[in-house]
């Protein structure tokens, strides 16, 4: 198993330049299936998910190559239509190629998507919604079995404003022969890339990133396209939270200051140091950091759950209590129970996690999810001595050069194989 060994208590400084938005770049690559013609996408994140992607488009019989940050695609000859479990299993944005698959081949065969395990994590709106759009779609098995033969217009109130449902139906609406409105769609930052990617490509995709979204369907799109991912806001987080916790200074490089606003409130109210200027934010910490009273996650524009393992890791230096409740997912404390093993003072109660000031000491725990397992190489980062991240394959997925960035920072890390023992760990 891949292990991180972590020599804790160094103060992280200097400046790094932000990867790719990975939420960005997911959807894209699934919709770069519409043109039936070439895409460049530049600016792609080098991480697990995006290489998952793409093998998921050559198994559909698209053409791809990759050149550091730029992946080039061209779907003209994109003919099947299934893809496979062990290929569906690696993440949940494989389910975005169901939207493509449909638009552009009319069928589609997949099973349940992977992903990172915070709760249940069904799909009932992306088929409720793309059967509205008249598809039909059965499920066998765990296998859903999906036709299109003509789609049509249709009004979707969503339920819940879910991202993927949101971009699922936008990517199989792109080539529909009507009109599709969509009340009450997810407005992430994501959504709106997503729309600028299509819409550049000659799609007509209109409201993203408000409580409408409006999809005339088009007959034709570019064989060209090409786009540049946005940065990613969650790392951007990551690193901000790593420069104030090990009582260093980061400086991060294109930052996306406009997505990440919630969180700058927030460490600002806690009373860390923040410059910002055209598209970097610099952050240290001064002296003590005041409790953050309670967030509460909500779909955007409100606080995003991604950030919330790295705000609980804020808690625990923070005086006094602080408290973060979940509302997106039912399962997204796991990484509190692994933080434990670093001396973290967190109860969680409600969907609700209640953190103390504590001294966070050097330990070994499992990753369970993507930002989790980021938030315990904070922990790691943070203790003096020596700690283990095991399971990092799920930071593998999400984040790029991650290793090179904290060692850049003056951090000590090594990626180290170790062989499971039988006595497990924490
Ligand atoms: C995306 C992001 C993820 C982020 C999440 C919420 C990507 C690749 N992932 O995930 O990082 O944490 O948005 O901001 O972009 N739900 C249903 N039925 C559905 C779909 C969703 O009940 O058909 C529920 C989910 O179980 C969850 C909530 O809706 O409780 C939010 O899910 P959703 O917005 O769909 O998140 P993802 O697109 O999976």
């Amino acid at each position: 198993m891949n292990c991180y060994i972590i020599e804790g208590g160094r103060p992280l400084r200097g400046e790094i330049n932000l990867q790719g938005s990975k939420n960005s770049a997911l959807p894209i690559l699934a919709a770069t299936l519409l043109n039936r013609g070439v895409s460049v996408i530049e600016n792609c994140p080098d991480i697990k998910d995006v290489e998952t992607a793409t093998e998921i488009l050559k198994a559909l019989g698209c053409t791809v190559s990759k050149e550091k940050n730029r992946i080039t695609v061209d779907s003209s000859n994109c003919g099947k239509y299934i893809i496979k479990e062990e290929l569906m299993c690696k993440m949940r944005s494989s389910v975005m190629f169901l939207g493509g698959l449909l638009a552009v081949n009319k069928q589609a065969v997949i099973c349940y998507p992977g992903g990172c395990c915070l709760g249940e994590r069904p799909i009932d709106i992306h088929i409720s919604a793309l059967k509205a759009m008249g598809a039909s779609i059965y499920e066998i098995y765990g296998s859903f079995y999906c036709l299109l033969d003509k789609g049509k217009s249709a009004e979707i109130n969503l339920s819940y404003p879910s991202v993927g449902a949101t971009e699922n139906i936008m990517i199989c609406a792109t080539l529909s022969k009507g009109r599709v409105v969509i009340n009450n769609p997810a407005r992430e930052p994501e959504i709106v890339e997503l729309a600028n990617f299509i819409n550049k490509m000659g799609g007509n995709i209109k409201g993203a990133g408000t409580e409408k979204i409006i999809i005339k369907g088009v007959r034709k799109l570019k064989k060209y396209v090409s786009y540049t991912v946005e940065p990613d806001r969650i790392a951007c987080i990551t690193y901000m939270t790593y420069g104030v916790l090990t009582g260093g200074k980061v400086k991060i490089n294109n930052a996306p200051l406009t997505n990440i606003i919630n969180e700058l409130e927030a460490f600002s109210s806690m009373g860390c140091k923040i410059s910002l200027s055209e598209n970097s934010v610099e952050i240290e910490r001064e002296g003590k950091l005041n409790s953050f009273g309670k967030i509460t996650t909500m779909p955007y524009p409100g606080f995003p759950t991604d950030s919330q393992p790295f705000m609980c890791l804020m808690g625990t230096a923070c005086e006094g209590e602080s408290v973060i409740e979940e509302t997106v997912f039912e399962n997204r404390f796991v990484y509190a129970s692994e933080l434990r093993n670093f001396g973290i003072n967190a109860v969680c109660k409600d969907n609700k996690l209640y953190i103390s000031e504590c001294h966070i000491k050097n330990g070994k725990a499992y990753a369970c999810d993507l930002r989790g397992g980021a938030a315990l190489t904070g922990a790691a980062l943070m203790a003096e001595g020596e700690s283990r991240i095991y399971n990092i394959e799920h930071i593998d997925r999400g984040y790029e050069k991650f290793e090179e960035n904290i060692k850049s920072l003056g951090g000590k890390i090594t990626r180290y194989y170790e062989e499971e023992s039988a006595e497990g760990i924490g």
